[in-house]
């Protein structure tokens, strides 16, 4: 478990927030701020996640999720609205990678290229992308393309 202080959440000056592993109760509050965040809704299996508290309350989570093809993804990093921008998600991000062997990939819309490159991942060419990414990568992009989405799907790795 890991404590530190958040600076700026609205109404409170400094929050303690604490990092810890997720218990069964706490899958209920994860799938829903996962369906909310509209990201991917599969393979939510909570002895894999990690969890933030601001004050006892969840205010975000995070996973390292295993594929059958052997590589691990840095996955389902959301926080609920009232507690972004405050850098929670970094410091999900920054403990999760504090415990994953390299690489490690993760699949994101071309939004978040910035935000994940700040940790330093990297965008993938398809031809680098392992089995189980490259299935995602290829599925997505035809989803996106048939709901006429603007961003894509972007496969990125972090190796140091
Ligand atoms: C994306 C998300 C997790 C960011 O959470 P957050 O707690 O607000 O992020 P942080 O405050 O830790 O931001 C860390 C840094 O990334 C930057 N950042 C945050 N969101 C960003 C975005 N969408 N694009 C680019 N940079 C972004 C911040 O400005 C900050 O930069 P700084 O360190 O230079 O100040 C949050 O907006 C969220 O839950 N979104 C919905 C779910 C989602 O899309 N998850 C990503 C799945 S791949």
């Amino acid at each position: 478990m890991a404590r530190f202080w958040l600076a700026g959440v609205e109404g409170v000056d400094m929050t303690v927030v604490t990092l810890r592993p997720a218990r069964p109760e706490d899958m209920a509050a994860i799938r829903g701020l996962i369906r909310r965040s509209r990201i991917n809704p599969t393979g939510l299996k909570w002895e894999r996640f990690v969890v933030a508290e601001i004050g006892g309350q969840f205010a975000g989570c995070g996973q390292l999720k295993p594929h059958s093809d052997g590589t691990l993804e840095l996955a389902s990093i959301a926080v609920e609205t009232p507690f972004r921008g405050q850098g929670l998600a970094a410091e999900i991000i920054h403990h999760l990678l504090g415990q994953a062997p390299r690489p490690l990939y993760l699949n994101c819309r071309s939004g978040l290229q910035g935000f994940y490159e700040k940790f330093g991942f990297r965008v993938m060419s398809v031809d680098e992308m392992p089995a189980s990414q490259k299935r995602l990568f290829r599925l997505a992009r035809a989803l996106m393309k048939l709901f006429a989405q603007k961003e894509t799907l972007l496969i990125m790795a972090l190796e140091t």
